[in-house]
């Protein structure tokens, strides 16, 4: 989905996936994050994350590139950001708006690299992403996470399954044979959660009445 589509979906207020609260499952895994991580949240909207995991003591730094996404986090966070253009010599530029602790990226997740992200990060949060990702974006994004997370970080990965043949994503399906594939030969996987959600409308009414969410501990082997 490009970015028409999600600010479009941002202009209309159709935003579902956001929740008012810290994520239930990031709040019992912080606890594995080493202490005063980097963490790096890609596609993360004006999750609440943020400036959750800040206050745990880790700097954080959030991707998004909706402008009206990153300006309403900013808003309702009540944070005052220093702005100043970040670019790389391969064409990635990202604004990025620091705050104490915390700074937002906006821009193209996809075309992020270390140098931008000002080095590597501990931790990597994924929450929703990789499922809002076309499914032919999901190696090069792959490939990104790795390249900007330190050899043995972590990624906390959250992501659903469903019935792919009745509705069409975002979010798309990710199931545990996917995640598997994605990042079992660079990475050691551990599920540590998996419960049924609900379906939104447009899945109840296409015959998905649930789906499987599933949380995974990702450590990254070399
Ligand atoms: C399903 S939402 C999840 C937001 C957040 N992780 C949360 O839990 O609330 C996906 C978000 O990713 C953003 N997005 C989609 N593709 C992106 C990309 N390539 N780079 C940066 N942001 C992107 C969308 O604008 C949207 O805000």
């Amino acid at each position: 989905m490009n970015h028409a589509f999600w600010n479009e979906r941002w202009q209309q207020g159709q935003i579902g996936f956001h929740l008012g609260q810290p994520h239930d499952w990031l709040v019992a895994a912080e606890r594995r994050f080493p202490s005063r991580s980097r963490v790096y949240v890609p596609l993360c909207g004006k999750t609440v994350d943020l400036v959750w995991l800040r206050d745990r003591g880790h700097e954080v730094i959030g991707c998004e590139f909706v402008a009206s996404a990153v300006q309403d986090f900013l808003k309702e966070q009540g944070l005052t950001a220093e702005t100043e253009r970040r670019e790389s010599p391969d064409g990635g530029v990202h604004e990025c708006h620091r705050t104490p602790g915390l700074s937002l990226l906006q821009g193209d997740a996809l075309a992020l690299n270390p140098q931008i992200l000002g080095g590597p990060v501990d931790v990597i949060f994924d929450r929703a992403a990789l499922v809002a990702l076309d499914p032919d974006c999901r190696g090069r994004y792959v490939d990104g996470l790795h390249r900007l997370l330190r050899p043995g970080g972590h990624i906390l990965l959250i992501a659903f399954a469903y019935d792919q043949s009745r509705v069409s994503g975002p979010p798309w399906s990710v199931d545990a044979g996917t995640i598997d594939t994605l990042f079992g030969d660079r990475f050691s996987i551990e599920t540590v959660a998996v419960r049924s959600e609900e379906g939104n409308p447009r899945f109840q009414a296409a015959g998905v009445p649930a789906m499987e969410e599933r949380c995974c501990w990702l450590t990254r082997n070399d």
